[in-house]
């Protein structure tokens, strides 16, 4: 089909109806012009595709797909094969259920531990996060299936994320926050990219031209549909004009006269319109519907498996792991019901589910602990712990502790497990921990147990996975993507994290780059984890371009290696004390060696200056190894390149000891921090939710009561309670979401001309309010 023709023949109003989704899932079939409609279901570890009433948060039921381990476990695997494979997988069970695009990758960096979607997230690396989204991507769009990259950009907390404003450096936009996207769009031109709902230096994602045209298209060469968040559209005329083109979910027709009005007084050019449109009939021709087809649930949940133990981390192991099924006791409530998923919009029905007390009814077992954590059998558990040789602590974060819409308060754990463990080491010397959550945690006890195993949120078979793992018929490979600091104080932005405008002051010392360079011990490092056998590597060589290292596995059982490689840039200047360049995973059989070889690139030397990455001459050294701090071996490097002034001489970027200040934060950014009042009655916009409003308006009050009795229905009374993590997340949703997300995000319930009524209400309007809404 020629696109520009049969846009062109589309009628105006058509047009810009054209590009506002039909409902929650699908775009609008324009069926006199011949155009279907195009499905799409969340991602990004599984598929969340549904039938029935739909939703963006995880509420409402969805059909059955597999659940693999979230992205902090899949991140964890460092295999990008296995994420391809991943994505292989999930576009199959897309294509059984209609589905057109995936929502997923997400590949926003872990600023901080605590943001509530790092379970979702990949890493706090950008060179990680982008590689492993590239495969995921590429997996998925070989089988015809796109995907939609998310969420660009700098979306990194929870809190207010609807109209907060993240203010950040270029530098570190560039280097940090925006570079796994650049390195997924170049490499795997992924279908479509959906925008944040937040503002990136005062403009919200939606209509952010820098982002979406001047970045996005014009730089990196993006070539696909930009989409919003759901609810995320803020002004649909400056969208219009950024290269937003498609506003989702559908079923309000938010802004539609105001952009016809536009173009009628030439205040947006057609074309805008019309560039938008052409966009998403590409991506709705691209990815047609493929019926018939259907998915193997048994080889999914077998790869489920098989992701799950390669992406286990083995934190810690005194040599008692693996270890024997006839010699342990198990405690902890994660053995009886599996922790393998988060809360929000990624919340996957699986196919099928085990748990650990299942799996292996004669191994004795006692809770010990409720569902939150609570201890309520620590007796019973010592008991057990005295009569068996080791005994296995289930311990992590309970599901009410990550969701999508809310970040974690702090990186602890409940102190019931904390209690459970120390009370356990007290009576017997052999104890493993196995941890469940999809982030950092705080572990004091770390020192009074033998063996750590990590497995993140492993998904649906990660009972299995770590009994394959506990028994040694799986031998770990994982290592972190993210580093574990010894306590929550320990983070950079553990003061400054959770406000809604964030100011991003650590620029570009965010995970290892900060701890490295401001020398801050750390539980486990970056790209740490352990194996059941052991690799040497040989002194790195470097030949031309091209670094060689060979492994050889010195141990006796078969294994696999992540081989890192590292740019260290000495301790001088604001930059990051070493860099993750590249890596690879190997297997190896006992006494096998396997030769690795990386490509030196300029890229590894660059620094984002003057409106440019520029290569900085200087002495690097390479440096390859099985860690960020278990380096084996490095070879010297000269770069002859751009000689760049060292810039921030004498600040804290030089020397990040203790937090920078608000003055060194603004003489990076060139600019003062613009000022923010707190809105009052008066002057609130759409932009204000109804939470923000209700301290001074008693409409607002009356609406948060409405909502909150509105959304509470679907719930049991014993359900509405904020340890709920659905009933949480939909009520912070539904009340904190600017005025314009509810119109959009309501499905015609919240009318746009019921939403400014109410909003001349809440500002002391109450005549022009009642008209507004009568005009309805
Ligand atoms: C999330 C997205 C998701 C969308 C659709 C939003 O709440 O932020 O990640 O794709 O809902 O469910």
């Amino acid at each position: 089909m020629d696109k520009k023709k049969t846009i062109s023949s589309m009628s105006l109003r058509d047009r810009i109806a054209y590009c506002t989704g039909a409902d929650m899932w699908h775009t609008k079939a324009m069926s006199r012009y011949g155009i279907p409609s195009l499905k799409m279901s969340d991602g990004p570890h599984g598929l969340r595709c549904q039938s029935g009433e739909g939703d963006n948060l995880g509420i409402h039921a969805s059909l059955p797909s597999t659940c693999f381990p979230t992205g902090v476990s899949a991140a964890d695997s460092w295999d990008t094969e296995l994420l391809f494979k991943e994505g292989e997988a999930i576009a199959e069970e897309a294509l059984e259920y209609g589905v057109n695009v995936v929502l997923g990758p997400a590949v926003n960096i872990k600023r901080d531990p605590r943001g509530g979607r790092s379970f979702e997230y990949y890493s706090e690396d950008p060179h990680l996060a982008g590689k492993l989204a590239s495969s995921y991507i590429q997996g998925v769009q070989s089988r015809n299936v796109g995907v939609s990259l998310k969420h660009f950009a700098c979306n990194n907390q929870e809190y207010k994320r609807s109209n907060g404003n993240s203010i950040v450096d270029e530098r570190a936009l560039r280097e940090i926050y925006l570079k796994p996207f650049e390195i997924a769009v170049k490499e795997a031109s992924p279908a479509s990219l959906m925008c944040s709902y937040n503002r990136i230096n005062g403009i919200h994602a939606s209509d952010h031209r820098y982002l979406l045209t001047d970045i996005l298209r014009k730089e990196w060469g993006f070539e696909g549909a930009v989409i919003t968040d759901w609810g995320a559209m803020s002004d649909r005329i400056r969208a219009f004009q950024a290269g937003c083109d498609l506003n989702m979910p559908g079923g309000a027709d938010y802004m539609e006269e105001a952009v016809l009005a536009a173009v009628k007084n030439g205040a947006l050019a057609e074309a805008d319109i019309d560039r938008c449109a052409e966009r998403i009939l590409k991506l709705t021709e691209q990815y047609p519907s493929h019926p018939g087809f259907r998915f193997d649930r048994k080889k999914h949940h077998q790869l489920a498996r098989q992701i799950a133990c390669e992406s286990a981390v083995l934190l810690k192991n005194d040599g008692i792991l693996p270890l024997k099924r006839s010699d342990i006791g198990i405690t902890g409530y994660f053995a009886k019901e599996l922790r393998y998923q988060g809360a929000g919009s990624s919340h996957i029905n699986p196919t099928e589910l085990h748990s650990v007390t299942e799996l292996c009814p004669e191994i004795p077992y006692v809770s010990a602990t409720d569902r939150s954590g609570n201890l309520i059998e620590l007796s019973r558990a010592v008991k057990l712990a005295k009569r068996v040789k080791t005994m296995v602590v289930f311990a992590g974060l309970p599901d009410n502790y990550e969701s999508e819409g809310y970040d974690r308060k702090t990186i602890a754990l409940p102190m019931g497990y904390n209690t459970l463990i120390r009370e356990i080491a007290k009576v017997n010397e052999n104890v493993v921990v196995v941890l469940l959550g999809g982030a950092v945690m705080e572990l004091p006890w770390a020192d009074q147990v033998k063996a750590i195993l990590y497995m993140g949120l492993p998904g649906q078979a990660g009972s299995e996975a770590i009994l394959d793992l506990l028994e040694g018929n799986a031998n770990p490979s994982g290592k972190l993507s993210e580093t574990w600091p010894m306590v929550q104080e320990d983070v950079i932005t553990s003061e400054t994290f959770g406000t809604k405008n964030p100011c991003y002051r650590e620029s570009i010392y965010v995970g290892y780059r900060y701890y490295d360079k401001a020398k801050i011990p750390v539980r486990f490092p970056f790209g740490h984890g352990l194996s059941y056998t052991a690799f040497h590597y040989s002194d790195p060589v470097l030949n031309g371009n091209i670094l060689e290292t060979a492994v050889t596995n010195t141990g006796s059982r078969s294994g696999k290696e992540v081989v890192q490689l590292y740019v260290c840039n000495g301790a001088e200047g604001f930059r990051a004390a070493k860099e993750l360049k590249d890596f690879r995973k190997i297997h190896l059989e006992p006494g096998e060696t396997k030769t690795v070889r990386f490509e030196v690139r300029d890229d590894f030397f660059t620094v984002w200056q003057d409106g440019g990455f520029r290569v900085i001459a200087g002495e690097y050294r390479l440096a390859v190894g099985s860690g960020s701090a278990d380096l084996r071996g490095s070879v010297p490097y000269t770069v002859k390149g751009d000689c760049i002034k060292e810039p921030m001489r004498g600040t804290w970027y030089e020397h990040p000891l203790g937090a920078p200040s608000q003055q060194d934060f603004e003489a990076l950014l060139g600019h003062p921090v613009p000022e923010e009042k707190e809105p009052v009655r008066g002057e609130y916009t759409m932009d204000n939710s109804c939470y923000e409003m209700m301290k001074d308006s008693l409409v607002m009050r009356l609406q948060y009561l409405f909502t909150k009795a509105y959304i509470s229905k679907p719930f049991k009374k014993e359900e509405r309670t904020m340890d709920n993590p659905a009933y949480h997340l939909i009520l912070t949703a539904a009340t904190d979401c600017p005025m314009r997300s509810l119109v959009i995000n309501s499905n015609g319930v919240m009318s746009e001309s019921l939403a400014e009524g109410l909003l001349e209400m809440a500002n002391g309007h109450y005549l022009k309010g009642i008209r507004k809404m009568i005009r309805r």
